[in-house]
């Protein structure tokens, strides 16, 4: 199992980048679950699938917490496990998906919670690859509901912004302990050498290492003008053939991994 969190400051282009790569990804393994943690979920659009999504697991968490103490001798972490089986977990063409959604509500969530993280770790362990579209929080992470990632990509745009964000993600990455073998830093919208260098620059100061830099794509435009998925990027778009050689990356990372 290779675990990948896409994370970054706001409006970077994470979920474009997630949803293109599990595309990429899904088209040569079936066995890959997306993972949309951003409360303000919007990769299922990105991956042309949002009529499929039935539940959240934020959904599912609130039935839970509302309905726990009327459950009587009910085995509570097999009634969630059932729940997010059966109406959380999305089966798409190539790959399934699991949406967070939600934050909690008022009131301790800890029981919940716990019992929660058992069932995604047992759930994780049937896919080869887990990619995870998280905002720059990382915020499933810190409460541990998802315990640890293999690779942290972290996407930045221009802006000074963007790095510092990169910066304190990979403080935070590391505070939390996820476990990960390498963090990586993906410049998006880049037009020009200057920038290229102040990212590149920045990477090596902060011991991150550069991955990718992504063109500004007006076909990425287009597509959201339309309210068309991401995934109808067309094969000769420069943004479309960068990341498919990321997703080709990704997969030498994981043949490694189970290699070796
Ligand atoms: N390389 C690119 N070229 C052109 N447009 C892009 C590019 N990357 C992303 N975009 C556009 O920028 C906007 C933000 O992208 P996206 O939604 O992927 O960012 P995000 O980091 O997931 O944002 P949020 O923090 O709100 O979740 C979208 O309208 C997207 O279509
Ligand atoms: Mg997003």
């Amino acid at each position: 199992m290779t675990t990948i969190a896409v994370t970054g400051k706001g409006g970077t282009g994470k979920t474009v980048l997630s949803a293109l790569l599990i595309h990429f990804i899904s088209q040569k393994t079936t066995n890959v679950l997306a993972v949309d943690a951003d409360p303000d979920s919007n990769l299922p659009d990105a991956l042309g699938v949002a009529e499929l999504v039935e539940n959240t697991l934020g959904d599912v968490r609130e039935v839970f917490q509302v309905s726990r103490d009327e459950m009587g001798t009910t085995n509570k972490e097999q009634w969630l496990e059932g729940k997010v089986y059966a109406e959380v977990i999305c089966e798409c063409d190539n790959f399934d998906l699991l949406v967070m959604g939600r934050p909690e509500g008022e009131g301790c969530y800890c029981f919940a919670n716990n019992l929660l993280r058992g069932v995604l770790r047992r759930l994780m362990r049937h896919y080869d690859y887990i990619i995870i579209d998280s905002e720059a929080g990382l915020e499933h992470f810190s409460r541990k509901t998802i315990e640890s990632a293999d690779y942290i990509i972290v996407v930045t745009d221009m802006s000074k912004k963007g790095l510092s964000t990169a910066k304190r993600i990979k403080e935070l990455s590391e505070e939390l302990d996820l476990g990960f073998k390498e963090i990586f830093l993906v410049g998006n919208r880049i037009t020009n050498k200057e920038a290229e260098e102040v990212i590149r620059s920045f990477a090596e100061q902060n011991n991150i290492k550069l991955l990718e830099f992504l063109p500004y794509d007006e076909k990425i435009a287009e597509l959201d003008l339309k309210g068309e998925p991401i995934v109808n990027l067309p094969e000769d778009s420069a943004y479309y053939q960068k990341v498919k050689g990321i997703a080709e990356k990704i997969e030498e990372l994981h043949v490694r991994s189970i290699t070796s």
